[in-house]
C-alpha cells in the first residue's frame, strides 16, 4: 500500500526579516506569506513530488486553512481521505521567522493534537498494510508510542523523525526501524556523555543524524561510520529541509536501496529544498534529485 505519514499539517505564517530578532526586540520585516507546512504533511507533500502515492493521516479543524492544506497535497499525489476535519477545533499554524538563511518557529498543535489513539484505531488496518509508517513528534508522543508498537509488533517498518525533540521512552527507542535526529535532538535523546561516532555505532542502522551542511552521517552493521557531505546549494530557506531528507531517505529506503546510496539522496534532495522560501515550495521531484546527485 505505499508509504504512510501520521503527523501534522499546519499553516505556515513565514515572516521574512533581515535577521532573527532578540528576545525583547521588535524589528521590521519584509513580508509575510502563507505556506502549507507541518512536519507530517510536509513529508507526505515530499514523497508525493518524488513521484510516489503516499496516504497523509492526521486531522485539521473546518477553517480556510485546513482547505488549502489538503487541496496542496491532495494536488501532489498524496492520497488525503483519511484526514480527519475537526468542527470544534483549529487548524495547527507555524508562526515561522525566516532571516539570514535561518529560522525561528512557535507551532500551535491545534488540531494535530487531537491525533489520539482512538483516531490511530480507525486507520491502524491501513498503516498495518502499508511498506513503511512515517511518524514526528508534532502529534501526541503517546499517539507516536502507540502506533509504533502496533507496527512493531506486526512487522511494518516505522521511520520515526523525532521533532520537535523531547525525551522518548526506551521501548519506543527499541521499536522504531529508524530514527533520523538532527545533532541537537541526538542530544537531547540521547545525552551528552558518547561523542557521535560511538552513538552511530551503538545503533547501526537505525541511528540516523542529520548534520545540516555537513550532511549526514550513520553507522553500517560491520561498525563502520559513514559521513555523507551535503550537496553545494544557495541557501534561502532551510524550513523543511528535515522533511525533504526524511521523506527521500523513505523513499529510497523502501526501494532497497543501500544505506549509503539512501543518505546520498536524501541529502540531495534536502539540499535542493532550501532553495526556495518556505517548507514545501523547493521540494524536489525525481528527476531534480537525480540530476544533482554527487
Ligand atoms: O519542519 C518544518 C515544519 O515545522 C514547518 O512547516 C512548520 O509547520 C513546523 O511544523
Amino acid at each position: 500500500m505505499g508509504i504512510a505519514v501520521v503527523g501534522s499539517l499546519n499553516m505556515d505564517m513565514v515572516v521574512t526579516a533581515p535577521r532573527i530578532p532578540l528576545k525583547g526586540e521588535t524589528i521590521l520585516g519584509k513580508r509575510l506569506d502563507y505556506f502549507p507546512g507541518g512536519k507530517g504533511a510536509n513529508q507526505a507533500y515530499a514523497l508525493g513530488r518524488l513521484g510516489d502515492r503516499p496516504a497523509m493521516y492526521g486531522c485539521v479543524g473546518s477553517d480556510l486553512f485546513a482547505h488549502r492544506l489538503i487541496d496542496s497535497l491532495a494536488a501532489t499525489n498524496v492520497c488525503t481521505d483519511s484526514i480527519r476535519r475537526l468542527d470544534d477545533e483549529q487548524t495547527g499554524v507555524a508562526l515561522i521567522t525566516v532571516g539570514e538563511a535561518d529560522n525561528t518557529i512557535v507551532v500551535v498543535q491545534g488540531a494535530n493534537s487531537r491525533v489520539d489513539r482512538t483516531y490511530a484505531d480507525t486507520v491502524k488496518s491501513d498503516l498495518l498494510h502499508s511498506d513503511l509508517v512515517m511518524l514526528q513528534l508534532e502529534i501526541p508522543l503517546d499517539t507516536v508510542c502507540y502506533i509504533s508498537a502496533f507496527c512493531h509488533q506486526a512487522g511494518v517498518p516505522v521511520l520515526l523523525n523525532p521533532a520537535p525533540a523531547m525525551p522518548l521512552p526506551r521501548e519506543l527507542l527499541d521499536q522504531v526501524t529508524w530514527i533520523t535526529p538532527n545533532e541537537h535532538e541526538a542530544r537531547q535523546i540521547f545525552g551528552h556523555a558518547d561523542a557521535l561516532d560511538i552513538l552511530l555505532r551503538r545503533y547501526p542502522g537505525k541511528l540516523i543524524v542529520t548534520l545540516g551542511k555537513e550532511g549526514s552521517a550513520a553507522a553500517t552493521g560491520d561498525g563502520q561510520v559513514l559521513r555523507v557531505p551535503a550537496i553545494r546549494t544557495r541557501v534561502v530557506d532551510t524550513t523543511g529541509a528535515g522533511d525533504t531528507f526524511n521523506a527521500a531517505f523513505a523513499y529510497a529506503i523502501s526501494r532497497d536501496h543501500q544505506l549509503m546510496q539512501a543518505l546520498l539522496f536524501a541529502n540531495t534532495a534536502a539540499g535542493i529544498s532550501t532553495e526556495k522560501l518556505g517548507a514545501q515550495n523547493g521540494m524536489p521531484t525525481l528527476a531534480q534529485v537525480l540530476e544533482r546527485l554527487p
